[in-house]
């Protein structure tokens, strides 16, 4: 293998810049050319594929969002899409590549590498923390810290006014950035859309909030099935009835996708990043390279999309008994 390429693909991380900067120069460092392709797979199907240098790469593992830019590609869907992404490539003398994104970036990759036979390897770069084959993934850390800071200064209002909280984090199908939120803010209760929502002891618990505590700090993660912060706020209040008791919502959105990656997402991605060099020259493919207990680890493509990476339910509990 003499050229490879890179390319970030999905919603942006912090920590991708890192995980970019670990590919092309643990790339250069092994004797491959490497190369940088744009907007993801919008990037591949239209041939925005540069070369990069080490210093291409120069003062960038501080910097959250992607040099690479990043997409969600409609046409890379289709297998016209796939066959003018490959012959880009082709043009190019692309050999293998490395996959930097979540679950679509991963479906894609995998369909890719099974049509045209490409090297690909992945890493894990997803605020979201919803992959499995890796116990962190790249954003994750950084986010969670974004969300703490703002709760945290929520608390400082919501405990001088004594006022009832719902934070809305992010999380279209996974609650973990809610469940880490909810145990490191101190939170009352979180939602995730991987359980039931027990409604009705919020309701009692915020009906009795005047003999114990007077404010209340809810974590809801935005896929949770009960709806969102604002619409599960709504459903509680009407049921608490006490018109004496204030309700408020604040949703942190994108807030959480920003920001200087923490040390633990820089870390991981320069590991994963290196990893997945190295994995191709090895003749790794069509799988992620994450961390594990410790150790990089490579997952197929298939796991690490088709199987889930379930919540750990003694954190549940732990924020249960920690509110009381
Ligand atoms: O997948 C990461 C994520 O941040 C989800 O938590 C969120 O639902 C989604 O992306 C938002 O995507 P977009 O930036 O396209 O609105």
């Amino acid at each position: 293998m003499k050229k490879i390429a890179v390319y970030t693909s999905g919603g942006d991380a912090p920590g991708m810049n890192a995980c970019i900067r670990a590919v092309v120069r643990t790339a250069i460092f092994r004797d491959l050319e490497v190369f940088g392709i744009s907007y993801g797979y919008d990037g591949m199907i239209n041939g925005n594929i540069k070369r990069m240098q080490s210093h291409s790469v120069s003062n960038i593992i501080q910097r959250g969002g992607t040099i690479l830019k990043s997409a969600r590609s409609e046409e890379f869907r289709t297998k016209e899409g796939r066959s003018k992404a490959y012959q880009q490539l082709k043009a190019n003398g692309i050999e293998g590549l490395v996959a930097i994104g979540g679950d679509g970036t991963f479906t894609g990759a995998k369909i890719f590498f099974e049509e045209y036979g490409i090297p690909v390897i992945g890493c894990p770069g997803t605020i979201d923390n919803d992959i499995y084959g890796t116990d962190y993934t790249i954003g994750f850390d950084t986010a969670v810290n974004t969300a703490l800071d703002a709760i945290d200064k929520i608390r400082d209002t919501a405990a001088a006014h004594d006022r009832i909280f719902f934070i809305e984090v992010m999380g279209r199908d996974s609650g973990y950035i809610a469940v880490e939120c909810g145990i490191g803010g101190g939170a009352e209760f979180v939602m995730v859309p991987e359980t039931s929502t027990n409604l009705k002891a919020v309701v009692k618990s915020l009906k009795n909030l005047r003999k114990s505590k007077s404010s209340s700090i809810i974590v809801v993660a935005e896929g949770d099935v009960e709806g969102g912060a604002e619409e599960i706020m709504q459903k509680v209040r009407e049921k608490v009835n006490d018109p004496e008791k204030e309700f408020k919502v604040t949703t942190l959105g994108h807030i959480q996708r920003g920001g200087r990656p923490t040390a633990r997402d820089r870390v991981l991605a320069s590991r994963c990043g290196m990893a997945a060099v190295d994995g191709l020259i090895a003749g790794e493919s069509n799988c992620m390279a994450g961390v594990m207990n410790g150790l990089v680890v490579y997952t197929p493509f298939a796991d690490c999309i088709g199987k889930s990476k379930a919540l750990n339910p003694d954190h549940l509990k732990l924020i249960e008994i920690l509110s009381i």
